[in-house]
């Protein structure tokens, strides 16, 4: 168990590298020591947020009370067959590592969802997703600590409910369960998901005709890396809003409008709509107010150039919603996670 470390900065640890500082923080690398901190939060009355890797949070304000870092790690093969390998991640486990190393492995599954930033822990929270894929296709369990009794507890992933940016972790569990681990189910013989248009481009562009899930990882990397500003270099937290889904009759109404609109029909007769081309029309792409912007590649991430506050971003956050809203109608609902 670490000791607590107190007055520290966040900027390191969230990858919107905005200065704010956190009154107490410990690293949890078991669960033993959640639970342990758990219990001294408790007993000392003190608030308790819960991190990650921190790359979908924009800090608002200095988080008073204890911040939990969750380090738990380990990759443990718990089930076989011939088709198929499970394996079980502990929830701070780097997400990128992990698909980076299932592929190496072999395994498919994961491999549309590289340079994801991010903990394996976050991963079935927001049910992250990418160039066709999502985590819930893989997803077999998701074990967590309930905070009001202290118990564990494994959820299948049907009863994770898991949806477009969605789970019963954003909604029923928020704020109640602490994810410690993870288990997926890999294909031994996968076949390759070339589904997003982006991903086929990029293989063909670099002549793949067959396919392999390294393949496709490396030209999920390729795209990301040259759409997506690096967190390291440039703060953000990926795509600052949710494409919004619409009825089909807003749909309709928007597309007689502007036959150029990417749009997406769902299963269920409703569609998605980019957010980014949205905010991309109101012309936002590359505006930028002091250090805080909107990137130059994409529309649909706010960025961080250095000094910008977390008030200032989420201020440039609300005047995008409202500029999509006066011209579409449509409310853009956030992604990101603010503290
Ligand atoms: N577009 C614009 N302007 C822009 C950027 C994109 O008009 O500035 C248009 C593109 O031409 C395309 C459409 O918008 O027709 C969609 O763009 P893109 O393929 O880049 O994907 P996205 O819908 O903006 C989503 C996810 C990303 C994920 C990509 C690839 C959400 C909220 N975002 O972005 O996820 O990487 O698809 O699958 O669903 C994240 O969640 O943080 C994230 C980066």
């Amino acid at each position: 168990m670490n000791t607590v470390e107190t007055n520290i900065a966040l900027a390191g640890l969230t990858s919107f590298g905005i200065a704010a500082k956190a009154q107490q923080l410990m690293r949890v690398d078991s669960v033993a020591d959640v639970l342990q901190v758990l219990k001294a939060a408790e007993a000392d009355a003190v608030p308790l947020t819960v991190l990650g890797g921190g790359s979908n949070v924009l800090c608002t304000h200095d988080v008073r009370g204890m911040v939990m870092k969750i380090e738990i790690m380990g990759r443990r093969i718990v089930a076989e067959d011939d088709a198929t390998v499970t394996v079980e991640f502990g929830a701070g486990e780097s997400w990128h590592d992990v698909v980076a190393w299932t592929v190496e492995n072999g395994w498919g599954g994961l491999e549309n969802l590289a340079l994801i930033p991010g903990t394996v822990g976050a991963a079935p929270m927001q049910n992250i997703g990418a160039y066709g894929t999502e985590q819930a296709s893989c997803a077999v369990s998701v074990t967590y600590v309930d905070r009001r009794t202290h118990t564990m507890h494994t959820l299948d992933a049907d009863a994770c409910a898991f949806g477009y940016r969605e789970s019963v972790f954003k909604h029923a569990l928020r704020d109640v369960a602490i994810i410690t681990s993870v288990r997926y189910r890999l294909q031994r013989h996968p076949t390759v998901n070339t589904t997003y248009a982006d991903v086929r481009n990029e293989l063909q562009v670099r002549g793949v005709a067959a396919p392999t899930i390294r393949d496709v990882f490396d030209a999920v990397v390729a795209i990301r890396t040259r759409k997506l500003p690096d967190p390291a270099v440039i703060g953000n937290a990926g795509s600052f809003f949710k494409n919004p889904v619409v009825d089909a009759e807003t749909y309709t109404r928007l597309r007689s409008a502007n036959a150029d609109m990417p749009a997406y029909p769902q299963a269920d007769g409703t569609y998605k709509l980019a957010a980014a081309w949205l905010i991309d029309q109101c012309g936002w792409k590359g505006h930028r107010d002091g250090d805080a912007g909107v990137h130059v590649n994409q529309a649909l991430v706010l960025v961080n150039y250095g000094g910008a506050t977390g008030r200032q971003i989420l201020e440039l956050s609300k005047r995008i919603v409202a500029s999509v809203h006066d011209a579409f109608g449509v409310t853009l609902e956030r992604e990101v996670n603010v503290w």
